[in-house]
């Protein structure tokens, strides 16, 4: 699988686990620990493999830095989030700026790092890097699983 749809698709599901928490907000309990688990697996993969590629090419080491920067403000939000109470004021204002901090950051992915990294990149590195997230991402959820 090409490493950038696999990070795309993660993007669509992520995009659509945010809407339904603001449109049923009565599946908040059920809804919440899928969009935290989907986001740090999703920054898990990202920091491990496909980053690191991306670093290592010139013209995305500044944009690799930068992402990197927002995940670290996205995991601070998203642990806010997991500490307060979700029935709270505080928990739907906090989950506002969680989405916001994540469409923006996606957005630059997609519409910059990503373009770029397929510039640096070979196809064939594109596919490998993509398999080895697959793999990791299996483990991962299983590791959460078997929490
Ligand atoms: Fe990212
Ligand atoms: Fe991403």
């Amino acid at each position: 699988m090409d490493a950038i749809q696999l990070l795309k698709d993660d993007h669509k599901k992520v995009e659509k686990i945010f809407s339904d928490l603001e449109n049923k907000r009565d599946d908040r309990r059920a809804l919440f620990p899928e969009l935290d688990r989907e986001l740090t697996i999703h920054a898990e993969i990202e920091e491990k493999i496909f980053y690191p590629a991306a670093k290592g090419a010139e013209p995305t080491r500044d944009l690799v830095l930068e992402s990197i920067e927002e995940h670290r403000q996205i995991k601070m939000v998203l642990a806010d989030l997991e500490q307060t109470d979700m029935r709270t004021a505080q928990w739907a204002a906090d989950l506002k700026v969680l989405k916001e901090d994540v469409m923006h950051h996606v957005g630059e992915e997609e519409n910059d790092l990503f373009p770029k990294v397929k510039k640096v990149l070979s196809e064939e590195q594109l596919e490998d890097l993509g398999t080895r997230m697959e793999e990791m991402k299996v483990e991962l959820v299983e590791a959460v699983r078997g929490r």
